[in-house]
C-alpha cells in the first residue's frame, strides 16, 4: 500500500466529539498538557488532531488557509513546536471540497499549496473530510470524490510521505444504486460494504466507514454492525475507521466505556480519543491506558477481528496476533447480565487448551480446556489473550 503513517493503527485525540466546531490553540495546549499528565504518551497516544473550524472563513487571495487569529493568536507553527516538545504530533483538518462539513474553506483546487502549508507547520496527520456543500450545483459522483482523494494523497506524498492521511468519506451508502438498495431492503450487505471501500486502502492510512458516532450505546452497536465485510481491507498501514472514540463522553456507563474501547481494539481501529483530556475521571484513565488491551490493537499483524460466533445476544470476537496468540472479546449485548459458556471450538479456535489471560482483571487464569464459563454484566465485555501452552 502507498498509505503513509505508522504501520499499526494511529492513536491520538481529536477535538470534535467533545468540543464540536470549537477547537482553538489554548485548548490544544491544555489537551497536550493533560495527555502528558495522564501519561497517554506512554500508552501509545501520539496525534493531537484539530478538527473542523480552525481557519478563517475565507482563503487568502493566494489560496492559502489562514488560521483564525482569534482562535490561534500564535499561528500554528509555535503550537506544533509545543505539541512536539511534549512528545506528541499535531494533526489538522481539511476537505476535498470547496467548503468543509462545518462550512469553512476546503482544499479543492489548492491541494498542493495546503499540503505544503501543513508540512511547513510540522503537522503529521490530516483528516480529510468530504461533505456535499450547500452550494454544490449537483451531487458530486463517487468517482469524482475518489479522484479528489487521490490528488490529495499525491500532494501529501510529495511533501511528507510519513503524513497520516485520514480519509473521511461517508457517501458510500449513497454510492449504491436505488435498485441495489431496494434489493437489500435498504440495508447494505457485507459484500457491498467491502466493494464501497475497496479504493481506500491504497489512498489512505485510515478511512471512515460510517456516519458520525454518538455517545450512546445504541449508536455504538449500530456502528459495530456496519464493520462486517470490511475486515479484509485492513492491513499494515491501512485501517477501517468506525469513527473516533466516545469513551468518557455522554452517559456511557463504565461497562459501556470498557466495551466500546475493547471493541475498537479488537477491530484494529485507529484509537482516536474524543473526551476532555484536561480532566479525566479515574475509571476512564484506567480504560484508555490498559496496555494489554491496547496491545491487541497495536499488534503488528494488523488483522481486524471478526465474529467467531454469536449466541443468546452474546458475540465472541476473535483477532489473530503476530506471536501466535489470539485476542478474544466476548460482548454481552443484552440489557441484563448473562451466563455464557465460551466454547473454543465454536469460535473455530484450532487448539483445545489455552493459557488464558484476562486483560481487564489483569489475571492469568492458567491453562483452560475447551471452554470457559462466564458471567457477563449487561453491555459489558470480557477480553482475553489466549496463548498456546
Ligand atoms: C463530519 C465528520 C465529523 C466532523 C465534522 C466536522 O460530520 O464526520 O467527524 O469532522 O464533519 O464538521
Amino acid at each position: 500500500t502507498d498509505a503513509a503513517g505508522g504501520e499499526t493503527p494511529p492513536m491520538g485525540w481529536n477535538s470534535y466529539n467533545k468540543f464540536g466546531l470549537g477547537v482553538h490553540g489554548f485548548l490544544v495546549r491544555e489537551t497536550v498538557d493533560g495527555a502528558k499528565r495522564y501519561k497517554l504518551d506512554e500508552a501509545g497516544y501520539k496525534y493531537i488532531v484539530m478538527d473542523d473550524g480552525w481557519p478563517e472563513r475565507e482563503l487568502a487571495a493566494d489560496g492559502r488557509l489562514v488560521p483564525d487569529p482569534n482562535r490561534f493568536p500564535e499561528g500554528i507553527k509555535p503550537l506544533t513546536d509545543y505539541v512536539k516538545s511534549q512528545g506528541f504530533e499535531l494533526g489538522i483538518y481539511s476537505s476535498p471540497n470547496k467548503r468543509t462539513c462545518g462550512d469553512w474553506p476546503g482544499s479543492l483546487g489548492n491541494e498542493e499549496l495546503h499540503a505544503q502549508q501543513f508540512a511547513e507547520w510540522g503537522v503529521k496527520f490530516v483528516k480529510y473530510d468530504y461533505c456535499p456543500t450547500r452550494n454544490d450545483e449537483q451531487e458530486t459522483g463517487r468517482e469524482e470524490i475518489i479522484r479528489r482523494y487521490r490528488v490529495f494523497t499525491e500532494a501529501l506524498n510529495k511533501v511528507d510521505p510519513e503524513m497520516v492521511h485520514a480519509i473521511c468519506e461517508k457517501g458510500w451508502a449513497g454510492s449504491l444504486s436505488r435498485r441495489q438498495r431496494k434489493a437489500t431492503n435498504g440495508t447494505v450487505t457485507a459484500e457491498q460494504r467491502h466493494a464501497a471501500f475497496a479504493w481506500a486502502p491504497e489512498l489512505g492510512t485510515m478511512w471512515r466507514t460510517t456516519g458520525d458516532i454518538k455517545a450512546n450505546w445504541k449508536r455504538i452497536m449500530q456502528i459495530l454492525d456496519m464493520q462486517e465485510g470490511l475486515e479484509e481491507l485492513a492491513g499494515p498501514g491501512a485501517f477501517n475507521n468506525p469513527d473516533m472514540l466516545e469513551v468518557g463522553n455522554g452517559n456511557l456507563t463504565r461497562a459501556e466505556n470498557r466495551a466500546h474501547f475493547s471493541l475498537w481494539c479488537i477491530l484494529n481501529s485507529p484509537l482516536i480519543l474524543g473526551n476532555d483530556l484536561r480532566n479525566i475521571p479515574d475509571d476512564v484513565v484506567e480504560i484508555i491506558t490498559n496496555k494489554e488491551v491496547i496491545a491487541l490493537n497495536q499488534d503488528v499483524l494488523c488483522k481486524q477481528g471478526k465474529i467467531g460466533y454469536s449466541r443468546d445476544g452474546v458475540q465472541v470476537w476473535v483477532k489473530p496476533l503476530k506471536n501466535g496468540d489470539t485476542g478474544v472479546l466476548i460482548l454481552n449485548r443484552n440489557d441484563e447480565p448473562v451466563d455464557f459458556t465460551f466454547n473454543f471450538a465454536d469460535a473455530s479456535l484450532e487448539v483445545n487448551a489455552y493459557i488464558v489471560r484476562d486483560l481487564w482483571a489483569k489475571k492469568t487464569l492458567g491453562t483452560i480446556n475447551q471452554s470457559l464459563k462466564l458471567e457477563i454484566a449487561s453491555h459489558d465485555v470480557k477480553v482475553y489473550r489466549l496463548g498456546i501452552p
